[in-house]
């Protein structure tokens, strides 16, 4: 049993294992350093997670690694915990030393790497893994073997040295695709190759250079590779390594193969190393991503609602993953969002609100303001408080002002009252004074008499210089006093909208 064939009768192993090297290879990313109780964290998180191996470090790099690995071997995970080496019997020592699991050798076997690093002959290459892998055996652990840069490695000597390492004793031979040079089709045919030589477990190991680490770790289990090497969040040497989430939802949902990941937990795993690493992970990210299950469009949107296979893969959802699903709200926005989420707080406004909020919630959205649930519920709670259009006295039409230190505000205002189009300009202490003043000349005659603004509070509904401001007016005539909202991205709008609205009640037969 040693590889997992898909293609028919599963005649290796029905799990492919996963082999975490976030700690390893991933801290090897430029510019990112876990500290000690970080990776500790880590080792539990990934524990939890449900990962096979986790690759701890590299203890011959330096003391603190070595005490790190340390230190995360007596954590007692259910984990194998594996710790990296060079053919060197100082390297394998430290290991040794930190009492891990499973050891990790590897040597460069290109021709360009061992002409410019170890400057090793590829005779001196195999004997020193043969060494090296006994040496390990003969102390009792389990031994990986990698030959680093394999997939620019000359083919016969490739598989020689692999044939060489399990000669040796390795457990498991690993297939480094250590620039990211591979496609599907040549690490398919090599690690076919090489499944079909030697008689233990493959695993194989992807850099992302071309984008492809994820494709390529999936051609690699399809040829027979029974274990993929993963980072989270595809941290790892330059472009990183294969992604932990992205191959496992893969090798899971489409290939239906299993593994021993408990994935409900992919999306905090991938939310804790975004957090410890501070490299974001894109909103567009497969399955973590803030909008890998979120919709906005109208089309999309309505689907989902009705039935969230219509633009979701199906075969993965967002709580298989941990995730969720968002309706968000922006120009694209349709009608059906906007009546789900109101439903949702036990709104049903009819219809001619609803293309009213439909259309506020656009405006404010192509205004390059993010439109939130609490900016929509404050909209609609102004618009569901209306006064109906058809029964409105006045209706704003146009509004403008001037304001500025040297300036005294001034606003110049259009409406249409009870069908007549009237205009006024005003000035004020500022431009909400200014503007409400050009409202109560527009509507004097028609209100007879003098009212009185009682009341005038603004909030922001969410943060930012772009918030949605709500205001609220108490506006008094004679013994009648009515409230009303306004809420616009512009205070000066909100303001003028909140008090056209008050009048329009007192106004209302
Ligand atoms: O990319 C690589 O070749 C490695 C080896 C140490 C396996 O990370
Ligand atoms: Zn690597």
């Amino acid at each position: 049993m040693k590889g997992v064939d898909i293609h028919g009768n599963n005649a290796g192993n029905e799990i492919v294992e996963v082999f975490d090297t976030t700690l390893r290879d991933g801290e090897q990313t430029p510019g990112i350093s876990f500290t000690n109780e970080q990776k500790r964290t880590i080792a539990r998180q990934l524990d939890k997670l449900g990962v096979d191996i986790i690759e701890a470090g590299y203890p011959i790099s330096s003391r603190d690694e070595m005490e790190m690995v340390k230190l995360i071997c007596d954590e007692g995970l259910s984990a194998k915990i594996c710790g990296l080496a060079r053919v060197l019997t100082q390297d394998i020592d430290a290991c040794i030393d930190c009492d891990v699991d499973l050891i990790h050798i590897f040597v460069p076997s290109s021709k360009i790497q061992r002409d410019h690093t170890t400057k090793m002959s590829e005779e001196s290459v195999k004997e020193q893994t043969y060494a090296m892998t006994k040496y390990v055996k003969d102390h009792g652990f389990l031994c990986m073997f990698s030959a680093m840069d394999a997939t620019r490695t000359r083919q016969d000597f490739l598989v020689d040295l692999f044939k060489t390492a399990e000669e040796a004793g390795a457990d498991i031979l690993n297939v480094p695709d250590t620039v990211g040079v591979s496609e599907p089709f040549s690490i398919f045919t090599l690690v076919d190759e090489i499944y079909h030589a030697v008689n233990v477990p493959i695993s194989i190991h992807c850099h992302n250079d071309f984008g492809l680490a994820v494709a390529n770790s999936l051609a690699a289990v399809k040829a027979g590779a029974s274990e993929v090497q993963v980072a989270v969040n595809g941290l790892g040497e330059r472009a990183g390594n294969a992604d932990l989430v992205e191959t496992v939802m893969s090798l899971n949902a489409i290939y239906k193969l299993k593994t021993n990941i408990k994935t409900e937990y992919l999306f905090e795993t991938a939310k804790l190393i975004e957090r410890f690493s501070g490299v974001q992970i894109p909103i567009t990210k497969p399955i973590v991503g803030e909008n890998a299950f979120s919709h906005e469009s109208g089309i999309h949107a309505h689907g989902v609602i009705e039935k969230s296979d219509t633009f979701e893969p199906g075969i993965m959802t967002p709580e298989m993953v941990g995730h969720r699903r968002r309706i968000v709200l922006g120009k694209h926005t349709g009608r059906h969002s906007i009546e789900k989420k109101l439903s949702e707080i036990g709104m049903s406004p009819p219809k001619e609100q609803l293309d009213e909020i439909l259309e506020r919630v656009k405006a404010l959205s192509v205004s390059g303001k993010k439109v939130t649930d609490d900016d929509l519920f404050t909209i609609a709670e102004v618009v569901t408080g209306e006064v109906a259009r058809h029964e409105r006295v006045v209706t704003l039409k146009e509004l403008s002002v001037m304001t500025g230190n040297n300036l005294i505000p001034t606003a110049s205002l259009k409406a249409v009252v009870r069908g007549k189009e009237c205009t006024s300009a005003q000035m004020g202490v500022g431009p909400v004074d200014a503007a409400l003043k050009a409202v109560q000349e527009i509507i004097g005659d028609e209100i007879g008499g003098d009212i009185e603004l009682k009341d005038f509070r603004i909030e922001a509904i969410t943060g930012g210089s772009n918030a949605l401001a709500e205001v609220i007016v108490g506006v008094k005539k004679g013994d009648r006093v009515v409230t009303a909202r306004g809420a616009r991205d512009d205070i000066v709008m909100a303001s003028v909208e909140a008090y056209i609205n008050a009048l329009n009640r007192l106004l209302q037969r």
